[in-house]
């Protein structure tokens, strides 16, 4: 399924707006890689490793953000982000220990598309509420 933007996603904060963007895109990008004949295990290793990266800076960002917004999901958030992260760095382990195949890159994809699809909808978007500062 490919993720299409929605502005009814939009936080406030432009910058993690542009994030979650990025995000999308990365994850579209992964699901193209995955649909092709065959991937290599360098190519699967360089996305999850620039997935891991951007994941870790819009977290960092976004929970600095809540935590300045007061934002009443800044726990939730937090707690959601640390458990993503936990099932990225586990793929990464797993696939230092064998090959990624496709199957594991698409459930491994799936995974983190639904966690990034329901985190945006139904814990991210309570920033906008807390926003005071437009652009912040
Ligand atoms: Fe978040």
């Amino acid at each position: 399924m490919t993720m299409d933007w929605k502005d009814g996603y939009l936080t406030g904060v432009k910058r993690v707006d542009a994030q979650h963007k990025k995000l999308f895109v990365s994850l579209n990008d992964m699901e193209q890689m995955i649909s092709q004949k065959s991937v290599s295990a360098s190519e699967a290793d360089d996305m999850i490793s620039a997935l891991a990266t951007d994941v870790q800076k819009h977290f960092s960002f976004e929970e600095g953000c809540m935590m300045r917004h007061e934002c009443p999901m800044a726990k939730k958030n937090k707690d959601e982000h640390d458990q993503l992260l936990e099932l990225i760095h586990e793929y990464q382990h797993i696939c230092k220990k064998r090959k990624p195949t496709k199957q594991s890159l698409a459930a491994f994809h799936k995974s983190v598309e639904t966690w990034i699809m329901e985190h945006v909808c139904f814990v991210d978007i309570h920033l906008r509420s807390c926003v005071r500062n437009k652009g912040y």
